[in-house]
């Protein structure tokens, strides 16, 4: 795969590099995208199964939904793109991985400082109260459990459409983008705000912006390069190259 010599100059110089990754970097692990021709969007109704509304109408059709996918994730490995992120993780002074999947595949590779802006599927807490659910989870169960306090159904600690971010979350990665030298955009479709945002604010501070997709984007006639490469083969190949000439 051919990456271009210059990106690798501008990343021996860079000093502070953010990534934001989407579904596409966990789909070499076995985990479906939302917006592919065989995404998840296209068998199953967001409104749905990943909204307040859904799970109020039918909680027991969304825990499933949950727990199916709590069974896939568990059943996957990282794949070299995670693991050449925690890599790259290694390499610079100032380092952001901001993430919208909420598999924590991330973190399985070695990623220590991930910014979670969509939740994570493998947290829970009550629907009411807000308090966090730590007992174990029954694989089987068809139904949520109970919140020990008040009694209300227990969700996944993602987030639904028509919910916020946690504010602190996208703080720090509207941060990241606005201070770093380079910034990857990787495996997103770049659709859904604020999330979708973060590349064109990286852009306006300065920042050289790098997308790495197999498809086009309604981001890439404003990248500075698009790798068009799956980034399970990109990303080991960057950060390969990249250790050669800094070593
Ligand atoms: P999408 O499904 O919208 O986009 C996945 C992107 O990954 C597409 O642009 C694909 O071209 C690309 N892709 C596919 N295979 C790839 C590969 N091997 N390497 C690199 N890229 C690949 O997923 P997201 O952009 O992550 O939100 O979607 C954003 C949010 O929409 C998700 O976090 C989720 C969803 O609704 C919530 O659940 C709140």
């Amino acid at each position: 795969m051919d990456i271009p010599s210059h990106l690798l100059e501008i990343l021996q110089k860079a000093e502070r590099v953010a990534v934001l990754t989407g579904a596409g970097v966990s789909a070499e692990s076995g985990v479906a995208t939302f917006r592919d021709p065989d995404g998840l969007w296209a068998q199953f109704r967001p409104e749905e199964l990943a909204s307040m509304d859904g799970f109020l109408t039918n909680p027991e059709r969304v825990w499933q939904w949950y727990q199916y996918r709590r069974t896939v994730i568990h059943s996957v490995q990282p794949n070299p793109g995670h693991h050449a992120l925690a890599q790259l993780e290694k390499l610079y002074p100032e380092f952001t991985l901001i993430t919208q999947n909420v598999d924590r595949l991330h973190q399985a590779a070695g990623s220590t400082k991930v910014l979670e802006l969509h939740g994570n599927i493998v947290e829970n807490y009550c629907s009411r109260c807000r308090t966090p659910y730590s007992q174990e989870i029954d694989t089987q169960a068809q139904e949520p459990p109970r919140c020990p306090h008040c009694r209300a159904l227990i969700r996944p600690a993602v987030v639904w459409f028509g919910e916020m971010l946690p504010a602190d979350v996208v703080e720090q990665a509207e941060e990241a983008a606005q201070r770093c030298h380079v910034f990857f955009t990787v495996g997103t479709s770049a659709e859904v705000y604020p999330a979708a945002a973060l590349p064109y604010l990286a852009k306006r501070c300065g920042a050289y912006v790098v997308e790495l997709n197999p498809s086009t984007t309604a981001f890439s006639p404003y990248a500075d390069l698009c790798i068009h490469a799956p980034s399970g083969q990109s990303l080991p190949r960057i950060v390969e190259l990249l250790k050669e000439t800094i070593l």
